[in-house]
């Protein structure tokens, strides 16, 4: 999968050489580049933002440097299942999902757009979608000073996705939002430690009983913290 990030933060992506994205980079099972906007700027100030058109705080990023950029890294766009997808992280958008992560997972080419300030004129956003598939997400309901941190999280939950690029595929499966319930808590030894034990049906050795263990601490913990993600 080949991975663009056009940011004004471009040394904000060095943790992507770490872990098992760095692997996967080094392997070259995912190519990411972190471009700086301001290459696409031709003022002597390399400007990129600019006070809101009917007044408010904040700045505004202005279109043009984002527009040159896309040209530049998606020329031949399109809005066909084939074509870049670009995601643009925004409060405003909607939320990523694991089933989001899995959706992007299959991807061959993604385009992040990192906002500061007060975000990207929308413009931007309006002519993008004319040519290539958009996408405004959020990674929750709270405000970031960027798009770098919700990018970055982003790649790590799109890339451990990618065949090949987690070594043990089956630990995909067994984590929390794989299944819409919360992971089962998990033990190693020693089976004591400080006085507490781990739960006796995990050194059974019944796998039927341990199975449903687990099930029944998922609900309990989904009932318990996120009843939300529970049909009603
Ligand atoms: N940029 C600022 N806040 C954000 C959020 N919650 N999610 C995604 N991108 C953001």
């Amino acid at each position: 999968m080949r991975i663009d990030i056009v940011t004004i933060f471009p040394e904000f992506f060095g943790v992507l050489d770490i872990s098992l994205l760095g692997k996967a980079r080094t392997s070259g099972l995912l190519e990411v580049q972190a471009h700086d906007l301001r290459q696409w700027t031709h003022d002597r100030h390399r400007t990129v933002d600019d006070t809101p058109y009917g007044g408010g705080a904040g700045m505004v990023m202005r279109p043009e440097p984002w527009g040159e950029a896309l040209d530049a890294l998606a020329p031949d766009a399109d809005v066909s299942e084939n074509g870049p997808v670009l995601i643009v992280p925004t409060p405003a958008g909607e939320r990523f999902t694991q089933s989001l992560a899995r959706e992007f997972a299959a991807e061959k080419h993604l385009l992040f757009a990192c906002g500061r300030y007060e975000g990207i004129d929308s413009r931007v956003v309006e002519h993008a979608e004319t040519r290539m598939r958009v996408r405004q997400v959020s990674l929750g309901d709270y405000v970031l000073n960027g798009g770098e941190v919700a990018v970055t999280a982003m790649i790590e939950a799109i890339g451990r996705l990618i065949p090949g690029v987690v070594g043990n595929p089956e630990s995909l499966t067994e984590e929390s939002h794989e299944d819409g319930l919360l992971e089962y808590p998990s033990y190693t030894k020693p089976s004591v430690w400080r006085d507490l034990e781990v739960p006796p049906v995990l050194l059974s050795g019944n796998h039927a009983a341990i199975a449903a263990w687990r099930r029944e601490q998922q609900v309990e913990r989904t009932r318990r913290v996120r009843p939300d993600l529970l049909p009603d």
